[in-house]
């Protein structure tokens, strides 16, 4: 009894291993198959689009097995999807960014769609330092334009998603992306560009344009306090805005409005103050308005690297020359020309030769007296001794006697 059940339980297995697992075996593995080329056409897309487009960023691929991108050249950071990890790499990566000094900029490759958290963080404004491009790969259309309006990525400039459209004989790659501004004043989603492994891009499009060169007539608001002969305005009362006068900034402001398509409102800061770094690293005054996104632009700032890690600048329109300062040089009383040049010591020391010399040529003379070799009053040499000392001096004393007879 015991034998037979057991054989039958052999028998059982024995059925449902060669019959039932076979084919679902193949099943899988025709489905990994499929799954297997659809990736290693993704990589050559994402590949191509990379070495196209955005050539200097370094590449982040996310959510795909790290083996499937080895023939890549160029190396690259792989990032799994796996909750707190994943999560903890994308902030590191932000915060750190800045630092990969050989690369300015980065592009996020994502071959699924990312954990909510990842995408807060890869959003978060306040770790935006570098440039970003974000580059994904969806199974439907509809998936892919959700992405592409999803509010936490209106704020930035590069995003685009691939859609594989497989056919019985044939696999084309759709690639979408958003126009941020557009005259309806929404985001609006387009087909750029196809791609397929036999024949490349279609079209030359860029897939990542500049999106801010044509702002459809929107409205922006630049934050500034008066600056002459920068930026001149008139207040008006109770309200921040102002209306600009004519100054170097608006002449500027004008001109850039002109060529990207807006108009502009010029306001005062909230707080009315150029403004200052505060301790947690973020800034209060007009860089905080533009830091905060309550103002859209500001006119007038000179670069620092302390704001160069909360705003953008545009290129520099003006230097400063500086120097260091004196008080300045006020004209002295002509009398004391004669003196300053000399300091108290050679006062000194001048003024007591000088007396030096008369006292004992007075006593020359005198003795001379005594001795009735001259008669000249012994006083006389100290007009002598002042005379030679306000006189000029010779140039040169005549060397020769003769000279000195002729000249007599
Ligand atoms: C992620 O970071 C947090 C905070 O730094 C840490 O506590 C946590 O262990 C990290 N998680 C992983 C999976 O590394
Ligand atoms: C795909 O197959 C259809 C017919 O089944 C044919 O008309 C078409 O030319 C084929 N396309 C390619 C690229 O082979
Ligand atoms: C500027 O924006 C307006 C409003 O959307 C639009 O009608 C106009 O065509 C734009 N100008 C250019 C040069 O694109
Ligand atoms: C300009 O700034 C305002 C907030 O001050 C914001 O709501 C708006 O989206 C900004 N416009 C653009 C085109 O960035």
């Amino acid at each position: 009894m015991k034998g037979i059940l057991t054989l039958s339980i052999f028998l059982f297995q024995a059925f449902t291993l060669h019959l039932v697992e076979p084919a679902s075996l193949w099943e899988t593995i025709s489905d990994r198959a499929e799954i297997q080329e659809e990736n290693s056409e993704l990589t050559f897309l994402f590949d191509a689009i990379a070495r196209m487009f955005t050539p200097h960023c370094l590449r982040v691929v996310m959510g795909m097995e790290p083996t499937i991108w080895e023939n890549w050249e160029q190396p690259l950071v792989s990032i799994q999807l796996s909750g707190e990890e994943s999560e903890n790499t994308t902030i590191f990566m932000n915060k750190n960014s800045e630092k990969m000094s050989r690369y300015s900029c980065v592009t996020y490759m994502m071959t699924n769609l990312p954990e909510n958290n990842v995408i807060d963080q890869l959003t978060n404004p306040k770790d935006k330092i570098i440039s970003r491009f974000f580059l994904s790969k969806f199974d439907t259309e509809r998936e892919a334009d959700a992405f592409l309006l999803d509010q936490r990525l209106l704020n930035e400039e590069n995003v685009a998603t691939v859609v594989a459209e497989i056919s019985r004989n044939k696999s084309e790659w759709k690639i979408m992306r958003r126009q941020l501004l557009h005259p309806s004043g929404y985001p609006q989603i387009k087909t750029v560009n196809r791609w397929s492994m036999a024949e490349g891009f279609y079209k030359k499009n860029e897939i990542f344009p500049e999106q801010m060169a044509n702002f459809f007539g929107k409205k922006l608001q630049g934050v500034t306090l008066d600056f002459l002969p920068f930026i001149d305005y008139e207040n008006i009362p109770n309200s921040r805005v102002v209306i600009p006068k004519p100054s170097l900034d608006v002449y500027i402001l004008n001109v850039i409005a002109k060529t990207l398509n807006f108009t502009y409102d010029l306001v005062m800061p909230a707080d009315g103050l150029w403004g200052y770094l505060r301790e947690d690293g973020h800034w209060v005054g007009v860089v905080g308005d533009v830091e905060f996104r309550r103002a859209n632009f500001s006119l007038c700032l000179s670069v620092t690297a302390e704001r160069l890690r909360s705003v953008d600048f545009t290129r520099v329109y003006y230097i400063d020359p500086l120097t260091f300062v004196t008080a300045k040089n006020r004209p002295q009383p002509a009398w004391l020309k004669l003196i300053t040049p000399f300091n108290d010591h050679v006062w000194l020391v001048t003024v007591s030769s000088v007396f030096a010399a008369m006292v004992l040529y007075y006593f020359y003379n005198k003795s001379e007296v005594i001795m009735k070799c001259t008669k000249k009053h012994p006083l006389t040499a100290f007009m002598d001794i002042t005379g030679s000392f306000l006189g000029q001096a010779l140039q040169r004393m005549p060397k020769l006697t003769g000279g000195q007879v002729s000249y007599k």
